[in-house]
C-alpha cells in the first residue's frame, strides 16, 4: 500500500501541491486527472521520489521515504515509471533498452536478461522490432518498449504520467490495449491522463486534482456519475 500524508511541494517558494492526502491499495487501478498545471505530473512524481516533497509522508508499506532515504533503490525498483516522452536509450535498440536494467540493477547474465526482454517485448507485440533503435520506431512502438522495460523489471507499482499524449489516435489505442490488459493482474496502477474514457473504463477509483490540491478522490462510476465539486463538474462538462 501506498499512502501520502500532509505532502506539500513547493517550487522555489512557489507551492505546486498541497494537502495531499491518498492511500493506494494494492492491486488498484487510480487515475488522476485536472486540468493542466494542476500538481498530477508532481503528486505522481512524489510517489517515487522523482520529486522530494518540500513536507510530508510517503509511505510505502511501513516504509517512510523522508526518513528511509537509503531505502530509495529499492522503491525505485518497486515502481515502474512510464513518461510521456518515452525517455527510451537513443543509441540502444529496443531489446538492449528493455534488457538494460535487468542487467545493471537485477544483475542477470546476458542470456537471462535476454529472454525476459525478449517476452515482454512480445507481450506488447513488438516480437519483431527486437533489433530496432528507437528512431526506428513509431511513437506508438517506443511507448510499448518503455511499457516492456518497466515490467520486466516485475514492478508492484506502474506509474504512468499521460503516456499517450504524445500520440495519434491510432497509436493511442495500441497503448491503450497495452495498459489495459495490465488491469487488475496484481499491481497496482496509476495514471495520470487526459484519456477520460479510458479513466472511466479502466479506474476504480478518479483523483481529481485542481490548483495543487486533490478535490475528490471518489470511487469511478460515483466520480463521473455524480462528481462532487463544482469544479469537477466544470471540468467534466468541458471534456465530453
Ligand atoms: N521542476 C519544476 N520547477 C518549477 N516549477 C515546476 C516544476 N515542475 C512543475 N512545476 C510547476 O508546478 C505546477 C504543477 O505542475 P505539474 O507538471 O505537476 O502539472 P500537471 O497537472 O501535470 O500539468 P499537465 O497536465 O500540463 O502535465 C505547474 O505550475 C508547473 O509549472
Ligand atoms: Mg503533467
Amino acid at each position: 500500500m501506498i499512502k501520502l500524508v500532509n505532502v506539500k511541494k513547493e517550487f522555489k517558494g512557489v507551492t505546486v501541491l498541497q494537502n495531499v492526502n491518498c492511500t493506494f491499495e494494492n492491486g488498484k487501478t487510480y487515475a488522476i486527472i485536472g486540468s493542466s498545471g494542476a500538481g498530477k505530473s508532481t503528486l505522481l512524481r512524489c510517489i517515487n521520489y522523482l520529486e522530494k516533497p518540500t513536507e510530508g509522508e510517503v509511505w510505502h508499506d511501513d516504509i517512510e521515504m523522508m526518513t528511509h532515504q537509503n531505502q530509495l533503490h529499492e522503491i525505485r525498483e518497486k515502481c515502474g515509471m512510464v513518461f510521456q516522452n518515452f525517455n527510451l536509450f537513443a543509441h540502444m535498440r529496443a531489446l538492449d533498452n528493455v534488457m538494460f536494467a535487468l542487467k545493471k540493477v537485477k544483475k542477470l547474465s546476458d542470456d537471462e536478461a535476454k529472454k525476459i526482454a525478449t517476452q515482454r517485448l512480445s507481450d506488447v507485440g513488438l516480437a519483431h522490432r527486437l533489433q530496432n533503435y528507437p528512431h526506428q520506431l513509431s511513437g506508438g512502438e517506443k511507448q510499448r518498449v518503455a511499457i516492456a522495460r518497466a515490467l520486466a523489471m516485475e514492478p508492484k507499482v506502474m506509474l504512468f504520467d499521460e503516456p499517450t499524449s504524445a500520440l495519434d489516435p491510432e497509436m493511442t489505442q495500441e497503448v491503450l490495449k497495452v495498459m489495459k490488459g495490465l488491469n487488475h493482474t496484481g499491481m497496482t496502477i496509476i495514471i495520470v491522463t487526459h484519456e477520460i474514457n479510458f479513466a472511466k473504463e479502466v479506474a476504480d477509483e478518479i483523483i481529481y486534482m485542481d490548483k495543487s490540491e486533490i478535490l475528490e478522490i471518489t470511487e469511478t462510476k460515483t466520480f463521473f456519475a455524480t462528481p462532487k465539486s463544482t469544479r469537477a463538474k466544470e471540468f467534466l462538462a468541458n471534456m465530453i
